[in-house]
C-alpha cells in the first residue's frame, strides 16, 4: 500500500507509521518537520503546513491517506480538496467526543455535537471528509487512546502507581465501566481494509476494578466512592486519572464497538498495554508532573483509622 500520513510524529501518527513500516507499506509523511523531525530518517517526509496548503503533495498518488490530527473543519477541507483525486481512501481520526449525549451509551448513529467544542469541531471535520470522499471515507472514532508515547498523563498514572505498591486509592466503584483503545490496535484498524463508514474504535467496556487487577493482581486497592470524592471537592474530570465523576459523562465508557469489531477490530489484553506503558514510562523517567500526587492520595485515603466509604 502507498500510504500517506498527515502528521505522523507524535502519538497516533507515530503508531500508524510504526505499524505501516512493520507491514511493509510504502509510507510518506506530510508535516511541518517541527514535532520530531529526526524520528523517521528513512521515511519520506514532505514538508508543509496543512493550515496553508498541501501543494507540496501535488502530482503524487496514494492508495490511502490517514489524517491523524485534524481538528478544524476549514483545515480538513483544504486536505480533502487537495487529495480528492490523488488518494483512493481517506481515513480520518475523529473521537467519541463527537457524541452529544455522553450520559447514554452511544452507537455510531447517535446525535453528534453541533457547536464550537472539541467534539463539535471533530464532528464538523467528519462531515467535510464524508462530503468529499463519501463511500471512500473511513471515520474512526477512538475512545481514550493509550499506549507508549501517550502525551496525556491519564492512563500511564495507573501502571506507574501500582508498580510503586502500598495502599492505592481506587476511585469510584470496582464495577464502574472502563474503555479505551491501545494506540497500536487503533493503528492496525486504521490501516486495515475495513469497510468504509463510521466506527467507534474502543475496547469492549470492562469494570475498572478488573482493569486494575489485570495490571496488578496483588494491588492493595482502597476504593473511595464517587460521592466521597465529590464531597472532598476532587475535580470530577481529571482529579484522579481515568475517574469520571460527572453524571453527564456516566456513559462515556460504554460506547458500542460492535461495528468496528465486526469490521475486524481486535484489541490486545489490557495487561499487555499496561506493561508496555510502564516500560515506556520508566524509560522516559516518568512524567514532568505527577497528575495525582502521593500527598493528594494520602489526604483522601488517610491513615488506617479513617473511613474511606
Ligand atoms: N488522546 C486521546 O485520548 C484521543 C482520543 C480520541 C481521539 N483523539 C484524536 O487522536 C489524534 C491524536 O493526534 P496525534 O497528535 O497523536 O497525531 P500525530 O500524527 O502523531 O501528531 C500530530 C502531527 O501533526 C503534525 N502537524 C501539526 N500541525 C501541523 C500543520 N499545521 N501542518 C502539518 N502537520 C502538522 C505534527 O508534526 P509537525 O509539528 O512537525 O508539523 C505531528 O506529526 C487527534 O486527531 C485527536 O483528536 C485522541
Amino acid at each position: 500500500m502507498r500510504l500517506l500520513v498527515l502528521g505522523g510524529t507524535r502519538f497516533v501518527g507515530r503508531a500508524v507509521v510504526d505499524e505501516a513500516l512493520a507491514a511493509g507499506h510504502s509510507v510518506t509523511l506530510f508535516n511541518r518537520g517541527r514535532t520530531a523531525p529526526s524520528l523517521y530518517p528513512d521515511v519520506e517526509t514532505v514538508i508543509g503546513d496543512r493550515t496553508v496548503s498541501l501543494a507540496p503533495l501535488a502530482g503524487r498518488q496514494f492508495d490511502t491517506v490517514i489524517d491523524c490530527a485534524g481538528y478544524e473543519p476549514a483545515v480538513v477541507s483544504l486536505s480533502v480538496s487537495a487529495l480528492r483525486d490523488s488518494v483512493d481512501r481517506y481515513v480520518f481520526v475523529s473521537s467519541v467526543s463527537v457524541y452529544a449525549d455522553q450520559s447514554i451509551p452511544a452507537a455510531e448513529g447517535a446525535a453528534v455535537l453541533d457547536d464550537d467544542s472539541y467534539g463539535g469541531r471533530k464532528a464538523a471535520c467528519e462531515q467535510v471528509v464524508l462530503s468529499v470522499f463519501g463511500p471512500r471515507a473511513v471515520i474512526a472514532r477512538p475512545g481514550l487512546i493509550v499506549g507508549p508515547h501517550d502525551p496525556t498523563e491519564r492512563f500511564p498514572y495507573w501502571p506507574r502507581r501500582l508498580a510503586r505498591g502500598g495502599r492505592v486509592l481506587a476511585p469510584g466503584a470496582p464495577d464502574d465501566p472502563m474503555q479505551f483503545i491501545d494506540v497500536r490496535d487503533l493503528a492496525r484498524f486504521l490501516m486495515s481494509r475495513s469497510p468504509s463508514g463510521v466506527f467507534n474504535v474502543v475496547t469492549t467496556p470492562m469494570p475498572f476494578g478488573e482493569l486494575l487487577s489485570a495490571m496488578d493482581p496483588s494491588a492493595d486497592l482502597v476504593w473511595v466512592s464517587t460521592p466521597d470524592l465529590l464531597a472532598a471537592k476532587v475535580d470530577p474530570w481529571m482529579g484522579v486519572p481515568l475517574w469520571i465523576g460527572d453524571p453527564e459523562w456516566a456513559a462515556a465508557n460504554l460506547v458500542d464497538n460492535s461495528r468496528a469489531v465486526a469490521a475486524g477490530l481486535t484489541t490486545r489484553p489490557p495487561a499487555e498495554t499496561a506493561a508496555d506503558v510502564l516500560a515506556w514510562d520508566v524509560a522516559r523517567g516518568g512524567p514532568a508532573e505527577e497528575p495525582f500526587t502521593a500527598e493528594q492520595e494520602l489526604a483522601l485515603i488517610g491513615g488506617p483509622s479513617v473511613s474511606v466509604g
